[in-house]
């Protein structure tokens, strides 16, 4: 506070001392219901139900704290809602510093339908923010993060938000020698490729978004994750049903990797990408080698769809799981550059 911000870093330091922040603009309270046999234009009782505070970086923050990571949650919370997803991150034991808006918070539906497997999501607009609020969020965050190793951003932007505000974060972030992760997607996560963020991690579909063109085989995605990097990523992972495919930083050079699990069924696989991004970030956080990140990362995804809720995660069920997963090196040509 009042003193000058330090010289700007090349590298993003991560010492043990500093906390870990997810950033959750777009914070909602989230409904998952569980209905069988759901049908359009019918009544129906639920026969599961759960209520928990949401948006994706809560839901990051939530897997964090439950594999032990010291995690502060911010963001924006606005009205009832926003008390409540206050209220039940306090509960949860999760430390929240949020900036409190005039509009009211979302609340997303999600419905579940045992019997088909279908999943439908419903996500209201979500409150508009004032350039007033934005401006305290952006103080809150930078005096926040002089003492974080790493912050998360995750998750769409409310109303009112400049798209490129991840993007100017990114940036004083690596000012003060902070280590950034991205995950969203649209025009955001274009402009916050650009501010070279240290890790993106878009699934499939937004990460063809992000590059311009579909994936239609593996070199697809290998070359796609080699793209983000040349687009500003530090390193890039793709995130698929099946595991994940990643360009990061090893030594000093780029390495490729392709991370493989089997898919199983999920109870609810919304949420399997926070989740990912959770594990690696726990990962990194500890000190892990890059491809064991990976593993972790995808453990934690693939562990996570057995239950209801997002973040929710079981750490005992995700170290079962470590020994079924499979990482390769994939070696490229482009790769010896
Ligand atoms: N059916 C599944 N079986 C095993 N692992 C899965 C399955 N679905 C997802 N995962 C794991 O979770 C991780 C993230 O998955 P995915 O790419 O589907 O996330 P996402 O689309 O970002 O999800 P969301 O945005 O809802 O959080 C993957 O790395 C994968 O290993
Ligand atoms: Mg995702």
């Amino acid at each position: 506070m009042g003193a000058a911000a330090p010289e700007p870093r090349p590298v993003a330091h991560e010492e043990r001392d500093r906390v870990i922040i997810t950033v959750t603009l777009n914070a909602a309270i989230d409904k998952s219901l569980s209905v069988p046999n759901f049908r359009i234009g019918r009544r129906h009782r639920t026969v599961e139900q759960r209520t928990m505070a949401g948006g994706k970086g809560v839901n990051v923050a939530r897997s964090l704290m439950t594999l032990g990571q010291p995690v502060i949650a911010t963001g924006f919370a606005g009205g009832a809602t926003g008390t409540r997803i206050v209220e039940q991150l306090t509960q949860e034991q999760i430390l929240n510093d949020f900036v409190r808006i005039g509009e009211e918070s979302r609340t997303n539906t999600s419905v579940h339908d045992p019997t088909s497997g279908s999943e439908t999501e419903i996500n209201e607009r979500g409150p508009a923010v004032t350039e007033a609020e934005a401006e305290l969020f952006r103080d809150k965050l930078l005096y926040l993060a002089r003492g974080a190793a790493i912050v998360v951003f995750a998750g769409s932007l409310p109303r009112g938000v400049e798209p490129g505000i991840y993007a100017e974060l990114v940036r004083d972030l690596h000012k003060l020698g902070v280590t950034t992760m991205v995950d969203c997607e649209g025009e955001p996560m274009r402009l916050a490729v650009r501010a070279e963020p240290t890790v993106v991690s878009p699934n499939v579909l937004e990460a063809e978004e992000l590059v311009g063109h579909e994936f239609h085989d593996e070199q697809d995605r290998v070359t796609a994750v080699r793209q983000l990097r040349e687009l500003g990523a530090r390193d890039a992972i793709i995130t698929l049903p099946d595991g994940c495919v990643a360009s990061l930083e090893v030594d000093g050079r780029p390495a490729a990797f392709r991370v493989l699990i089997e898919p199983r069924e999920a109870v609810a696989a919304v949420g399997a990408g926070d989740a990912f991004l959770a594990g690696y970030v726990a990962a990194r956080y500890t000190g892990s080698a890059p491809e064991e990140c990976l593993r972790f990362g995808v453990a934690c995804g693939a562990e996570s769809i057995q239950r209801l809720g997002a973040g929710r995660i079981e750490p005992r069920g995700v170290e079962r799981l470590l020994a079924e997963i499979d990482v390769q090196r994939v070696e490229t040509p482009a790769e010896a550059l």
